[in-house]
């Protein structure tokens, strides 16, 4: 295969995902999400909107700061006050990129902006030469490209690539399209826009109709090289391309999608974790890739093909995805090192006073089911880690060093006994006196 048939993988979990009801992320939250985006080895993280508040400014900053591999990529819309400010949050990144984006469609046109074409299209262009004064790498979206005029979307592609864009992005905003017309549109382009062969010609599709991955997908065969998506596919109303679902379907299936990511697949569950864990929105049982359900085999038939051999019933293994598939069965006779070493298998680093916390969960469940499978052991983490969370913010707001209450409501409880949960758990002091008696358990 040679870099022609490499696809970009362009993350915007930390901006159009973070639009998405429930998802927003704050500055901490970002920096956390952006380090794993990169373990898992996406090209351009989308770090942010820079404009729309100072705590997303200084969030794109801080990504631009710590996260050094992938290109950084900052939202503005087509005016001056955007454009410089996204330059502000990306400029020290190691490959800052400017994303600049503008309506293209008359239903947008007339009644969102107001404006005619040919303000649309001097618009674009200004925009991209402005942006393309502060920084070599310079995105342009037609907002609504998929509803737009194709005359039209053509010749604002054209003054925009001749600005200086470097890649063109063309979004499904509202969700419409279905694959065969999408690719269509992108064959089009190529054929119709002078210039384009020069820049990268990226997919962005929302999930209206559930068409997100089989529209990129679409456009992928159709000649983009860049596809935009999200962790889980979280994004506005029904969310973005899901990334873990587009970079699969590449990898299991190159005799349709003979195309490359850098994407390292074996991060995709610990990445989606960390997200359900940061935004606390859980993902659908049943979702492909990283849902619970995804290698869950319940009927008799399927165990037994299963037993007898994996293929049978499954098109990727597990721990091609990072689903921790393992033998090792927990119980109530396994040790707090058994314990640590699943939860890091799941995703998550525990320090010493939340492995224990955890463990006491974990002994309190064990003494009334007899295995406690992955899915019990993330729920426990998460109580833990939540009313980690909730004390430090209410210790913070009432200005103490109080940590973890164990009598507090929000306090875990092990299958919902708050009682039983008090008792368990200390605070973290506690838990360093009695760190000696209990640690090599
Ligand atoms: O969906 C959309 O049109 C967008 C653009 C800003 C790229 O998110
Ligand atoms: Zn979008």
């Amino acid at each position: 295969m040679s870099d022609r048939d490499q696809v970009r993988i362009f993350d915007t979990t930390l901006r159009d995902g973070e639009q998405s009801p429930g998802c927003s992320m704050n500055f901490a939250e970002k920096r956390r999400l952006a380090h794993q985006l990169e373990r898992l080895g996406v090209d351009i993280i989308e770090a942010g909107f820079p404009i729309s508040s100072d705590g997303d400014f200084q969030a794109v900053q801080a990504v631009t700061q710590e996260v050094r591999r992938p290109v950084i990529a900052a939202l503005a819309r087509c005016c001056q006050d955007d454009i410089e400010r996204a330059w502000q949050a990306v400029k020290s990144a190691a490959r800052p990129r400017i994303h600049t984006f503008l309506a293209t469609s008359d239903i947008h046109l007339l009644h969102k902006l107001r404006i005619s074409r040919r303000e649309c299209l001097e618009r674009a262009r200004d925009s991209v030469r402005l942006a393309k004064s502060l920084c070599e790498d310079v995105e342009f979206s037609p907002e609504d490209a998929t509803r737009s005029d194709t005359d039209f979307l053509c010749e604002v592609l054209e003054a925009v690539i001749d600005a200086g864009a470097t890649t063109i992005n063309i979004p499904d905003t509202v969700g419409y399209a279905v694959p065969e017309e999408y690719a269509e549109l992108i064959r089009t382009l190529r054929q119709q826009v002078r210039g384009i062969a020069k820049v990268t010609i990226s997919a962005h599709c929302h999930n209206d109709l559930g068409l997100a991955v089989a529209n990129s997908l679409a456009a992928v065969s159709a000649g983009v090289r860049q596809v935009e998506c999200t962790i889980n596919g979280i994004g506005e109303r029904a969310g973005n391309a899901s990334l873990e679902e587009l970079v699969m379907a590449m990898r299991v299936r190159p005799d349709r999608y003979p195309y490359k990511t850098a994407v390292v697949s074996e991060q995709l569950f610990p990445a989606s974790q960390l997200l359900t864990e940061i935004t606390g929105v859980p993902v659908q049982p049943n979702k492909a890739i990283i849902g619970q359900n995804a290698f869950a085999h319940e009927a008799g038939i399927h165990q037994d093909g299963m037993i007898k051999n994996a293929l049978t019933y499954e098109i990727m293994t597990p721990q091609s995805v990072g689903v921790p598939f393992t033998r090792l069965v927990l119980g109530k006779h396994s040790g707090r090192h058994a314990l640590r070493l699943r939860c890091e298998k799941l995703g998550f680093q525990l320090d010493r006073y939340e492995l224990d916390l955890v463990y006491r969960l974990f002994l309190a469940l064990a003494d009334r089911v007899k295995v406690i499978d992955d899915y019990s052991v993330l729920d426990l983490v998460r109580q833990v880690r939540i009313a980690g969370a909730s004390a430090q913010r209410s210790s913070t707001e009432a200005g103490s060093n109080v940590d973890i209450d164990p009598r507090s409501p929000a306090h875990p409880s092990p299958g919902g006994d708050p009682l039983l949960a008090s008792r368990l758990i200390p605070t973290r002091n506690e838990t360093e006196q009695q760190e000696d008696y209990l640690w090599g358990v």
